[in-house]
């Protein structure tokens, strides 16, 4: 019989706090971060301004011991997180920068270089610059402009303008790391590392809900067998939402955010291996120079404080028509490893998209990994994601296209895959047909083009006309071809 814990413990303010939601009825364990700060005088400062993950206004920094023992910052949206998400780790918000020296009170490096750089006006935004800013300070020295950019993508100002912003982050992360988290990284691993040596399973019962945290993979199928209804966590960017924006009551929740066995990436020469627990910025990271049309795509996914927070095995797991690694997987032939407390079994990625929003897991099994083939010598793979805006931004239309091409020129295979254009991710068949054993010419690539037309019934909806979308999966195969026909 396993044995439980019963409270979640973090850090916040230097020191270890305790939440046992048994015999605390004012907060429930799916209460998120944001609304648990704000029920605090102490620290206000965090904001809520979509509870959705898309203003950046909540923003807060976790730290978290990495493989090597040192403290990783990272900066996630506090709308979208479960308080047990906390557990072991570090919480840091803005009232924790400013430190107190000499009896005068002495702002960050990154504090200090927006109040020069006059980086806030109304201030609503600014708490939560200030985190991306501090998370960007503990992982960057010098960074590229692209480097900035890319760590405010989740930030939203309506009133500065964000060319100050940025000015005060190149200042900022220009030195050495001099705060003082670097001087007290050593408390705070000890104190992390008292919490983190007792890996038994959380099982939290609060206000109608049952959470359950195990940090084994072994565990996780056991608890997702006895409870099949519990809603499976990863990284909770969609399924945070049900509860914010839906109002839905979640009663029992299977968090398998902690679960390291789903956390690992590998390679051989054919493949690479990306376990369900790994953040999409990791992924981004790993596949950078290994499968750039899979990092390409990842570019563009949300902002870092989602791809932060964000898993593989969450994207392909919600199955949305706009799921945007899914063209790309189902284009590189990808499989997917589905376990259950008896074995696993495995299935491409296609076969495991079944409708909307609808997969062939069952409900006893948890997505374990995704194997995604290398592109082999005559294959040209590329991945495309057209939205309204380039960053944090749902596609309109997305689409991974492989192409199989022998030495005479002539298309052995053709995996031409959309999303947006129809209720799940969806190959365009009759196109793919055409242009098999044909070469790769404008001609052809326009008339396979054509043929897209007739393959998709879309919606209109607010992010674009049916009719548009069937001219953006068109010219997206155009553009295929233009960046290809010299391969
Ligand atoms: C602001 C914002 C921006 C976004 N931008 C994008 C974007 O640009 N592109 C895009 O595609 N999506 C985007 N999303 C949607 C969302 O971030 C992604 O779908 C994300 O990959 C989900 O991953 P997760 O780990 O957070 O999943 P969760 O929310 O934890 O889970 C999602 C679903 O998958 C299931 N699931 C998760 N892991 C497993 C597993 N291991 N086994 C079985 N089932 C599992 C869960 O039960 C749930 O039904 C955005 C969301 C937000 C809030
Ligand atoms: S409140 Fe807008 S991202 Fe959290
Ligand atoms: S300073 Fe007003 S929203 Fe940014």
């Amino acid at each position: 019989m396993a044995e439980y814990a019963r409270a979640i413990s973090f850090v916040i303010d230097n020191q270890v706090v305790t939440i046992d939601f048994n015999s605390n009825n004012a907060i429930k364990p799916s209460t998120t971060v944001l609304n648990y700060l704000r029920s605090f005088e102490t620290h206000k400062g965090v904001k809520e301004g979509c509870a959705e993950g898309d203003c950046g206004a909540c923003t807060v920094v976790l730290a978290e011991t990495d493989c090597r023992g040192n403290l990783e910052y990272k900066s996630f949206n506090s709308c979208l997180l479960f308080l047990p998400m906390l557990h072991g780790r570090q919480l840091i918000t803005v009232e924790n920068l400013a430190q107190e020296v000499n009896g005068k009170q002495q702002l960050h490096p990154v504090q200090q270089a927006m109040v020069e750089a006059g980086g806030s006006q109304c201030g609503y935004c600014t708490p939560g610059f200030i985190m991306s800013l501090f998370a960007l300070y503990k992982k960057h020295r010098n960074p590229t402009r692209e480097t900035i950019e890319n760590a405010l993508t989740g930030n939203l100002c309506r009133c500065t303008g964000y060319r100050p912003i940025i000015d005060a982050a190149a200042k900022a992360c220009a030195g050495e790391d001099h705060d003082a988290f670097t001087k007290n990284s050593e408390m705070v691993i000890d104190l992390l590392n008292s919490i983190n040596q007792n890996k038994q399973t959380l099982e939290l019962k609060g206000r109608d809900q049952l959470y359950l945290k195990p940090f084994t993979l072994e565990e996780a199928l056991r608890l997702r067998k006895k409870y099949p209804e519990a809603l499976i966590v990863n990284g909770s960017t969609d399924a945070a939402l049900l509860q914010t924006k839906k109002n839905i009551h979640l009663p029992q929740i299977l968090d398998i955010s902690a679960v390291n066995d789903l956390k690992f990436t590998v390679e051989d020469h054919r493949q690479l291996a990306i376990g369900a627990g790994v953040s999409l910025q990791e992924v981004l990271e790993f596949c950078q120079t290994r499968m750039p049309v899979l990092a390409d795509m990842l570019a563009v996914f949300g902002s870092l404080q989602i791809r932060n927070l964000a898993t593989l095995g969450g994207n392909t797991g919600s199955a949305s028509p706009i799921g945007d690694s899914l063209p790309v997987l189902i284009a590189s032939e990808s499989k997917i490893r589905l376990a259950d407390t008896e074995g696993w079994r495995e299935m491409t990625v296609e076969n495991f998209i079944t409708g909307y929003r609808k997969t062939a897991i069952r409900p006893d099994e948890i997505i374990t990994f995704i194997i995604i083939p290398k592109p082999r010598s005559g294959e040209i793979i590329k991945s495309y994601k057209i939205s309204k805006r380039r960053d944090l931004d749902i596609s309109s239309v997305s689409a991974g296209f492989k192409l199989k091409i022998n030495k005479k020129g002539i298309i052995e295979k053709a995996l031409l895959v959309y999303g947006g254009m129809a209720e799940m991710t969806k190959r365009a068949s009759s196109a793919e047909l055409f242009l098999t054993g044909k070469s790769w010419t404008r001609s052809n690539a326009e008339e396979a083009a054509r043929l897209t037309e007739n393959e998709f019934s879309p919606i209109s909806d607010a992010r674009a006309e049916a009719g548009t979308r069937k001219i953006m999966a068109r010219n997206l195969l155009i553009k295929f071809y233009e960046e290809t026909s010299e391969v």
